[in-house]
């Protein structure tokens, strides 16, 4: 029963293509409509609220396989509290302004059984982050803007455009594969696919068109075992790639700000912290070389 919700649902949200955005701003229309106090926790442009719609709809895709993610998602909920400004009480405004904008969307199509689908899913996700939410400490919940990164209108002209970002992954990513520790993680991989990825993610992440439509960070590195000393040398590794295409010290600082606010979603401090998405499935990670210095 539930199995078949969360297929229609995924199917559903496949099915949307690049009409996700007409989606994105009914949902946030009528979210503001229900709670205009929520302009605070998603404040900025049409850009980053279509981007944040996104992520969303991305992890309702990905509930087929809910109870091995479960952990990812709790994480996910800790995030919403402590670095978003989510509460527990935003979920109901959320989910109703999700079923109006899905009916709004599809009209006479959205079906009895669709909404049912997407009211269960909802609620099972939900259910997990709040679970997670409600175990945070209150104390440290950060009272700072989370998204003062994300407004950075200029500097994706500050890289050179597109072109520009893709010629630093280019350099980024020639380094990487190459590099001792963390470009173990990479065997096998298509450079040019990641550095297309990596590129039209990191254009959305700026500001400019949103044409990435892979999982959230979180989600795709969710089996790696990700540590904070990779962490600081892939950022080294980044930092110089970006210099020598001839960008100053201070639009570094700001491109390293803006990818510094995926991390904390991918850091894991032990090898427990992976989740697996399938039985056989082994957490991905590197052993350091001996003698090693980066
Ligand atoms: C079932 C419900 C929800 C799901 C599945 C969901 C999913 C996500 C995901 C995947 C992200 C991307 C960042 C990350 O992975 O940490 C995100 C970001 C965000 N979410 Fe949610 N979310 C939900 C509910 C909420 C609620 C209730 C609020 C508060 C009203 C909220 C506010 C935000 C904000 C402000 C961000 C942007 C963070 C940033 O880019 O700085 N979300 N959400
Ligand atoms: C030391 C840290 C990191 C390591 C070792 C790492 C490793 C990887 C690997 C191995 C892949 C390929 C996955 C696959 O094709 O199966 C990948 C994909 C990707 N990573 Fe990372 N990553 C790191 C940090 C980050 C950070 C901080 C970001 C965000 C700014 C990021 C964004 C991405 C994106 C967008 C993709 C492409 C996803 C897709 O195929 O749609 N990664 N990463």
């Amino acid at each position: 029963m539930s199995d078949n919700h969360r297929l229609l649902v995924k199917e559903n949200i496949e099915s949307l293509g690049e009409d996700i955005n007409a989606l994105s701003q009914i949902f946030f229309r009528e979210l503001f409509h229900i709670d205009i106090s929520l302009k605070s926790v998603f404040p900025g442009n049409v850009i980053f609220l279509n981007r944040k719609f996104f992520n969303m709809l991305s992890t309702f895709k990905n509930v087929e396989h809910l109870e091995k993610i479960s952990a990812s998602v709790e994480k996910m909920g800790e995030r919403h509290m402590l670095q978003y400004g989510a509460q527990l009480a935003h979920f109901e405004p959320m989910q109703e302004a999700l079923i109006k904008a899905l009916k709004d969307y599809y009209g006479a199509a959205f079906s009895a059984e669709l909404e049912n689908a997407w009211n269960s899913v909802f609620f099972e996700v939900s259910e997990i982050m709040a679970q997670a939410m409600g175990k945070v400490d209150r104390r440290h919940v950060a009272r700072t803007d989370h998204d003062a990164t994300g407004y950075d209108n200029d500097l994706l002209a500050d890289v050179g455009g597109v072109q520009g970002v893709l010629k630093v992954h280019q350099r980024f990513y020639d380094v990487i594969f190459e590099e001792p520790w963390i470009g173990q993680f990479f065997y096998g991989k298509s450079k040019e696919a990641l550095v297309s990825k990596q590129t039209k993610f990191m254009v959305a992440a700026f500001g400019g068109e949103n044409l990435y439509t892979g999982d959230t960070p979180a989600f795709m590195h969710m089996h790696m075992f990700v540590t904070e000393e990779m962490i600081r040398l892939r950022q080294k590794v980044l930092r110089q790639a970006i210099l020598d295409e001839g960008c100053s010290d201070s639009v570094a600082d700001r491109w390293l700000k803006v990818d510094d606010s995926f991390t904390e979603s991918i850091v894991k401090t032990s090898v427990d912290e992976c989740v697996l998405k399938c039985l056989g499935q082994m957490p991905v990670t590197a052993r350091k070389p001996p003698n090693y210095t980066s």
